[in-house]
């Protein structure tokens, strides 16, 4: 089967066998070696400067997302600015609003880009920006060289959700006046699910925190890595997948490569949806590794699901309201050139 919903994706075989090391004891020297030099590997892979340090936790994307988002955002007279144009951006504010944090959101609609226009008016009132790289929600890679300008320019700290584009898209943490940035192992690093991260200003990761949950507090992690421990279990398998699957992406060609190689699969399959008559739900400004696409009239979701994975693919629904326009295909993990041309043959002809 191959997976071409956005996370958990299809892993390699070389990430696959690492997943049978030896049985390891978290609280190990050979287990702090893997956890240091996986820590290294994420910040390497956007060459980050001394600057910043990664924190490795066990859970999902949305762990790193709110451990991000409650240890760095704490009470201030100004608001947190939120701009939300999907699922993702919309859950750091409900994150906010649950820690019981002071904040605006700029929202646009899920199918249009953020609002940069509302954000340049309340930017300077707003104690931090949060946003979301790509929007999994749509697929659409939101225009973060924009507001990063604009974070940069008024001196403001941006806290990005790049779950899904960490490792397969460009991010610039100087550039953008990037605070910190939260992602996961399963999805354009292609390890698996289990492990996620946060990347961030070691000043932020040093100075007192603010999280209201015991368990999602960044800055005790911080503290510990940084002297080879580990507040909790961490899921050991996990991390011997993302340690070889940070090797794979290093060996072959970094996050341009995977980027290049996510674009000529979404191109391929584009361009063969095209040709039956299926169009692209965004118009613009969509990503490299995620496409979300009209239902063929005549054909729901389920049908369309249903057809696919008996051809040996699991395609993804569109959330919300949109289920009953759009599915979503994702190209990361193990996938080859003729596996896309099988999905478009599977796909059923007007
Ligand atoms: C942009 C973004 N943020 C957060 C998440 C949540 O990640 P998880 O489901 O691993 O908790 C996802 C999941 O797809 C995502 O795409």
């Amino acid at each position: 089967m191959k997976l071409l919903n956005p996370g958990p994706v299809t892993l390699t075989e070389r990430v696959r066998s690492a997943l049978q090391k030896p049985d390891l004891c978290h609280r190990e020297p050979e287990f702090f070696e893997m956890q240091r030099r996986i820590r290294d590997g994420l910040t390497a892979v956007y060459a980050c400067s001394q600057d910043y340090a990664a924190v490795l936790m066990t859970g999902s994307g949305t762990a790193a997302v709110e451990a991000m988002v409650g240890s760095l955002v704490g009470p201030s007279e100004k608001p947190a600015l939120v701009v939300a144009n999907g699922v993702y951006g919309e859950r750091m504010a409900a994150m906010l609003k649950r820690h019981g944090r002071n904040f605006e959101v700029v929202s646009s609609a899920w199918t249009e880009g953020m609002d940069l226009e509302a954000v340049a008016q309340r930017i300077a009132a707003s104690s931090c920006v949060l946003a979301v790289h790509h929007e999994t929600t749509t697929g659409r890679l939101n225009d973060l060289s924009a507001l990063g300008q604009l974070c940069r320019q008024s001196g403001v700290p941006l806290l990005l959700d790049a779950v899904s584009s960490f490792g397969g898209e460009e991010i610039h943490f100087e550039e953008w006046n990037l605070l910190a940035c939260a992602a996961t192992a399963n999805k354009c690093l292609h390890g698996v699910p289990g492990v996620s991260f946060v990347v961030a200003r070691r000043s932020a990761l040093q100075a007192p925190g603010h999280s209201p949950a015991l368990y999602l507090d960044l800055q005790n992690y911080y503290a510990l890595q940084e002297k080879d421990g580990s507040p909790f279990t961490q899921a050991v398998q996990a991390c011997y997948g993302l340690d070889e699957a940070l090797r794979e992406l290093a060996d072959s060609g970094g996050w341009q490569a995977r980027r290049e190689l996510y674009r000529q699969r979404t191109q391929q399959v584009e361009e063969g949806l095209a040709r039956l008559g299926i169009d692209t739900y965004l118009p613009a400004g969509r990503s490299s590794i995620l496409g979300s696409y009209r239902l063929p009239a005549g054909v729901s979701y389920e049908q369309l699901h249903d057809i696919l994975k008996a051809a040996g693919f699991v395609i993804y629904a569109g959330q919300g309201g949109l289920s009953s326009e759009m599915f979503r295909i994702a190209v990361m993990g193990d996938l080859e050139a003729g596996d896309l041309e099988r999905l478009l043959a599977a796909f059923p002809t007007p």
